[in-house]
């Protein structure tokens, strides 16, 4: 394991006001969002749209990563250059989204755990041989007012997203640990909270078991927020302290960054949070962005898989990589949302 290494390809990732773009989105969800556009999702569809968000000019000032998916990982732009060497050309580090998605959590009702430990070290030496420089493993967490999550489904899922993350750091790849409660359901600010500390807590306290180096290694909670359906919703000043308490309580200090997920967030309220909590920094890690839906949904109903809307689909991606580089600084205003042509 070379520690250095895998340091300075954390820090460059969250570099200077930069964030994540997530577009690692599998076969069976990139149909749902080409759906809704009413856009077919043929190999070639989902090569065309990526290529839009890769070959957008300005991006790599606000960006430092994007996560693929194993298919795009193979894939390149028209003229035949791998999309991985595309972005490393522009100073933008290709990731790779290694889990296998979610089944239920056997005898636990509700709950769910992440597949694909089997035969991951040679998926990421693959990985690896292809260009990607870090990785990202999810768990879900499912959230209610009651008895969800169990304790056994939080160190369940922390136990795995641990020993992905050593797998990685064994290879000299940083591992994005993604440990979502979801934003579904009626739950209150105060019931994240708890669940988002618990679930924290279990998985550092099983990174440091499976010596995961902190330094070299990049955290992607949720925001501390209420469930969607939850009567009282919250400002971005209440949502920004209880997500600022509860990281300060459980991620270490030598953690490099701290990317939050949209999680199902409008575009518009993902950046002004990740604003207000960056207005009560300086913070001891970076806090920044690896958005998928909160950076795309624009796009993709700009696109609606029209040649002759590709111009307005970027510069509407743009735009919102550049809001969210500067909530990385806390230098949003909604008032900015206006400006755009
Ligand atoms: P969202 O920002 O749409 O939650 O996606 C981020 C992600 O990578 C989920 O795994």
């Amino acid at each position: 394991m070379n520690n250095e290494q895998l340091m300075s390809v954390a820090k460059a990732i969250v570099g200077k006001q930069k964030g994540i773009l997530a577009a690692d989105e599998s076969s069976p969800t990139i149909k749902k969002r080409f759906d809704a556009i009413n856009v077919e999702s043929t190999e070639d569809n989902r090569r065309r749209y990526r290529e839009i968000l890769f070959t957008t000019e300005g991006i790599e000032r606000y960006i430092g990563g994007v996560i693929l998916f194993d298919e795009t990982l193979r894939q390149g732009t028209k003229d035949s250059t791998p999309f991985a060497d595309l972005l490393s050309t522009r100073g933008i580090v290709p990731g790779i989204k290694v889990d296998k998605g979610t089944k239920a959590l056997a005898l636990h009702t509700g709950e769910k755990i992440t597949e694909g430990l089997d035969g991951l070290y040679d998926r990421l030496a693959e990985y690896k041989e292809m260009g990607a420089r870090f990785a990202k493993w999810r768990a879900v967490i499912e959230i209610n007012e009651h008895d969800l999550p169990s304790s056994f489904g939080i160190r369940a899922n922390a136990h795995l997203l641990a020993r992905y993350a050593a797998l990685c750091q064994e290879l000299d790849m940083v591992p994005i640990v993604e440990p979502e409660v979801l934003m579904d359901g009626a739950h209150d600010m105060e019931r994240c909270e708890v669940v988002t500390s618990r679930v924290l807590e279990a998985v550092f306290t099983e990174l440091d078991a499976h010596r995961v180096l902190f330094e070299g290694m990049l955290l992607k909670p949720n925001m501390v927020i209420p469930g969607m359906r939850c009567a009282r919703q919250e400002s971005a000043q209440r949502i920004a302290e209880a997500t600022s308490r509860c990281m300060y309580r459980y991620v270490p200090a030598a953690v490099p960054g701290i990317v939050f997920l949209s999680g199902g967030q409008s575009a518009e309220d993902a950046t002004d949070h990740l604003n207000a909590i960056n207005m009560m920094g300086p913070h001891p890690w970076k806090v920044s962005f690896s958005y998928g839906r909160a950076l795309q949904a624009p796009v993709l109903a700009t696109w609606k898989g029209q040649e002759g809307n590709v111009a307005a689909a970027q510069k509407m991606f743009l735009n919102r990589c550049r809001l969210n580089s500067l909530a990385c600084e806390g230098r949003y205003g909604r008032a900015m949302e206006e400006d755009v042509a």
